[in-house]
């Protein structure tokens, strides 16, 4: 049994396999329409529990239309609605979902959440975004570079904006996959350094910059997120809004990248304030390939969790 909780937990050669197993996945897939069962149904017999404490389009609907396309059947549960919301323990939650599911998915406010409920459950836990990482989302966005650009190891990634749980995640992938990484923000919104150290540690080069056009310079890939997480509190709205313009993606940024770089956002987007619409749907952008990825990304996670 093995919990997926971030990607630097994971093994390098687990991540890459995971990563060949979604492209196989996605082929096998090619032109089938989307009801169709996988070819071979690793999760027949199985329940998989998707919890959500806060919104979501993306994670909650690639994780039940892959649990269903591999067999499996799913519950979406909302945190406020379980007893988890109002007083019981997650140590006694994850003990006891552990007695009915076979996989959880989870997504938090608080990290400590997701790390209680590993440690209780005695079934595999995936980490569907907390208030410090998203790994789901760069496994995906590791599958969507590599197949429009070849192997990420070696490429330069540029964000720009709020340090927040996606960079976190990339700095991750920056250790296990080998590419380099640049911060493009604020100081004031730089990401937790100990992200920045590990994957430091791991070989990456990783730069904390403050002028966007420079940290662009030779970037393979230029990656942004909203400027204000649902972790966040509304009341910084303005603040941040003020701190991140100058850290706005668009055309003009983009055309100091690379000529064939790419754009990613893993939405969902606040268009015209992190990014432009113009780059959005612009020759660079990969969002929706991205966004579809996330199902076949996490069905090879799903299926590593299982040992499947
Ligand atoms: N990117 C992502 O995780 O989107 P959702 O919040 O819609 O799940
Ligand atoms: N950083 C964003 C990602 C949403 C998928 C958030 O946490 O709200």
């Amino acid at each position: 049994m093995n919990h997926f909780l971030d990607i630097h937990k994971t093994a390098p050669e687990d991540l890459r396999a995971m990563i060949d197993s979604a492209r196989s996945i996605k082929e096998a897939r090619n032109g089938k329409p989307k009801g169709t069962p996988d070819a071979d149904q690793p999760l027949a017999g199985h329940m998989v529990a998707l919890i959500f404490e806060k919104p979501s389009t993306r994670t909650r609907v690639s994780f039940d239309v892959g649990v269903r396309q591999m067999g499996g059947e799913t519950m979406v549960l909302s945190g406020a609605d379980m007893q988890l919301g109002h007083g019981e323990t997650i140590a006694d939650t994850a003990r006891v979902l552990s007695r009915y599911v076979d996989l959880i998915m989870i997504r938090t406010f608080e990290e400590q959440t997701l790390l209680e409920m590993a440690e209780y459950a005695s079934v595999p836990v995936i980490n569907g975004l907390t208030d410090r990482t998203h790994p789901c989302q760069i496994m995906a966005d590791v599958l969507t570079y590599e197949e429009h650009r070849g192997p990420i190891k070696g490429k330069k990634v540029v964000w720009c904006g709020d340090g927040n749980n996606v960079f976190a995640s990339f700095a991750h992938a920056a250790g296990q996959f080998g590419f380099d990484l640049t911060f493009a923000g604020p100081e004031t919104l730089d990401p937790e350094m100990v992200f920045v150290e590990e994957a430091r540690a791991k070989g990456s080069k990783v730069e904390i910059m403050r002028d966007p056009i420079a940290a662009v310079q030779g970037a393979d890939l230029v990656v942004t997120d909203t400027w204000v997480s649902m972790h966040d509190p509304q009341s910084a709205r303005e603040r941040r809004h003020n701190q991140l313009r100058p850290y706005q993606v668009n055309e003009e940024l983009m055309s100091h990248a690379k000529s064939d770089a790419l754009f990613m956002h893993c939405l969902p987007a606040h268009r015209d304030d992190e990014a432009t619409s113009a780059v959005m749907d612009g020759p660079h952008s990969v969002i929706f390939d991205e966004a579809e990825n996330r199902l076949h990304a996490q069905k090879a996670v799903m299926r590593w969790c299982l040992g499947k």
